[in-house]
């Protein structure tokens, strides 16, 4: 369904996110990597790309990537994990609600990768890119933004993507595994105060309920394991 169908959708726009509004490389690269890799994570883009680099092959492997493949990445950011993904399988599609993450991709991780293509594209509208043949979905760091119903509504969307035996891959932020201690929990609630608008928030949740929400979808779950920092990853498999 494209929210262009849609006229009772006020979805956000990109400008109501956290994502948009800059051209500066460390900004962007901040608002994917956080501040592990400091104010200037740009002068450590090689290593971030390595880390991100093993995050590709690990995915790969979950949705058994074959070198013929189309493989989608949803909520691409920097292309950083698109960039390896990339060496794996035929092509990659990237999208994005953030213009400029994409720019920024194409200027960096993605300058020169022959076989991926970036799209931006408008919240929970995959039309644009219903025409390329693929297999295989991922989804990094994206999910742990989303409220419960852009969860649902998402797996909704791609589940109308994937083909029988393909696979989606997301990780989320598990309220089982959290420590409010050592999650940014207060700096979040600081947004929260400013704004009393918990969007685009980390926003943890419950396991249980999402593989539910996700056999809801039309997935059987193929696997659940631990994937840092309080997330959880899911790997799904799309059911006749
Ligand atoms: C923390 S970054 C993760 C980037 C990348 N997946 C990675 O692991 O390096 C989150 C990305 O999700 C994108 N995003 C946020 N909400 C989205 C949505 N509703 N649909 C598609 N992309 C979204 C943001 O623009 C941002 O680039």
């Amino acid at each position: 369904m494209s929210n262009d169908t849609n006229p009772n959708l006020s979805k956000p726009a990109e400008e109501e996110t956290i994502w948009v509004g800059t051209d500066d490389d460390n900004a962007l690269l901040r608002k994917i990597v956080g501040a592990r890799f400091g104010e200037r994570p740009i002068d450590r883009l090689d290593d971030i790309l390595d880390e991100k680099a093993k995050t590709a092959n690990w995915i790969a492997q979950e949705l058994d990537v074959q070198p013929s493949d189309t493989v989608l990445d949803i909520g691409a950011g920097a292309g950083l994990v698109a960039a390896r993904m990339a060496q794996l399988c035929e092509s990659v599609v990237c999208v994005d609600i953030s213009a400029n993450q994409k720019a920024f991709a194409l200027r960096t991780a993605l300058r020169g990768v022959d076989n991926a293509k970036y799209f931006v594209m408008q919240y929970g509208d995959f039309s644009e890119i219903s025409k390329y043949n693929i297999r295989s979905a991922y989804s990094t760091a994206v999910f742990i933004h989303f409220n419960i119903y852009d969860i649902y509504y998402y797996l909704k969307r791609i589940a109308d993507l994937i083909p029988e035996g393909g696979r989606f891959l997301f990780t989320f932020l598990d309220s089982n595994r959290l420590d409010p201690n050592q999650f940014d929990f207060s700096r979040h609630f600081e947004r929260f105060e400013q704004s009393l608008n918990s969007r685009y928030l980390l926003t943890p949740h419950c396991s249980k309920f999402i593989c539910k929400l996700a056999e809801n979808s039309g997935f059987r779950i193929v696997s659940t394991s631990e994937a840092g920092e309080a997330n959880t990853a899911i790997t799904l498999e799309r059911r006749a």
